[in-house]
């Protein structure tokens, strides 16, 4: 892959300050987008070529801004990565949890994508959504953030097929659960739900192989790959192990206390 100019949101933290370290590493110009300025400038430290932009990706002023600075820099590749991971039972998700993860991990990656599609024409570039393992296996206690990734991965399907005559790539990552600020809110259901969890460097380094060869989605190398075939083949395996698991004392104890909201 020749030098590409690449936009991250969510770049000030886990994978995607992970990828924007991968990307650099590939020889890339990166550009980080987040609300605050100074853990996006945690990550310029020691890029090469890294352009800090303070944005917030669910306002239209932010979009804007982002459009200006990825048309000026001739976007190659968008990367759809901010998002936030709420969990704990659906009860006590308020109206404004839900609306706030559906406005940032699906409506602003859809608006994003619009707003940039005239540098990704130009480029004949690529959009990269980072989906989730809970973008195929629907999770109790996750059920909003679940919602959101089967969301995003619909996008990508739908985008893939659209933006295919113009020669942009699409790819969806499927990362299963990641050592990142957002896992700290849900790390009490983590032992008992029996989830194990990547480094954002790890998911970053295998991310960045789908990304180069424009493959169009990415599961993770491991026993959660098993899974999702199972859950496309014979959903109702897994309606059955989740639904034990969802039935557990110690995970309903856990989803008790592990409300963390967007
Ligand atoms: N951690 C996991 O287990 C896991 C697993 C699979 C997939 N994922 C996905 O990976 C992606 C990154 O998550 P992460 O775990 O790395 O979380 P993270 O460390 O909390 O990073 C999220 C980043 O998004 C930025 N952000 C939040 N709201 C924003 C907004 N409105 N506009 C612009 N930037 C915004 C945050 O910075 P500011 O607050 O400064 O804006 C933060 O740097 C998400 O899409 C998540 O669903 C995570």
């Amino acid at each position: 892959m020749t030098r590409r100019t690449v936009l991250i949101t969510g770049a000030g933290s886990g994978i995607g300050r992970a990828l924007a370290v991968e990307a650099d590493r590939h020889g890339h110009r990166v550009i980080l987008v987040g609300r605050r300025p100074e853990p996006l400038a945690q990550t310029a430290t020691g890029l090469r070529d890294a352009r800090v932009l303070t944005a917030d990706v669910t306002t239209v002023k932010g979009r804007a801004a982002i459009a200006a600075a990825a048309t000026e820099a001739r976007l190659d590749i968008l990367i759809n990565n901010a998002g936030v991971v709420p969990s704990g039972a659906l009860n006590v998700l308020e109206d404004g949890d839900i609306a706030a993860t559906l406005a940032l991990n699906v409506a602003a990656p859809i608006a994003l994508t619009r707003d940039l599609l005239g540098p990704l024409t130009a480029s004949r570039g690529q959009v990269v959504n980072v989906g989730s393992v809970f973008g195929d296996i629907a999770f109790p206690y996750f059920a909003a953030y679940s919602a959101s990734k089967f969301a995003l991965r619909g996008f990508s399907d739908a985008l893939r097929r659209e933006l295919a005559p113009r020669g942009i790539a699409v790819t969806y990552l499927a990362p299963r659960a990641t050592q990142t600020q957002a896992a700290q809110g849900f790390a009490r259901l983590v032992g008992p739900m029996a989830m194990a969890l990547d480094t954002p460097e790890a998911v970053a380094a295998h991310a960045w192989r789908a990304i180069a060869t424009r493959q169009r989605e990415q599961l993770p190398a491991s026993r959660e790959r098993l899974f999702v075939a199972i859950q496309r083949l014979r959903p109702s395996i897994v309606d059955r192990v989740l639904i034990r698991l969802a039935r557990d004392p110690t995970v309903i104890a856990a989803a008790r206390g592990s409300l963390s909201r967007p």
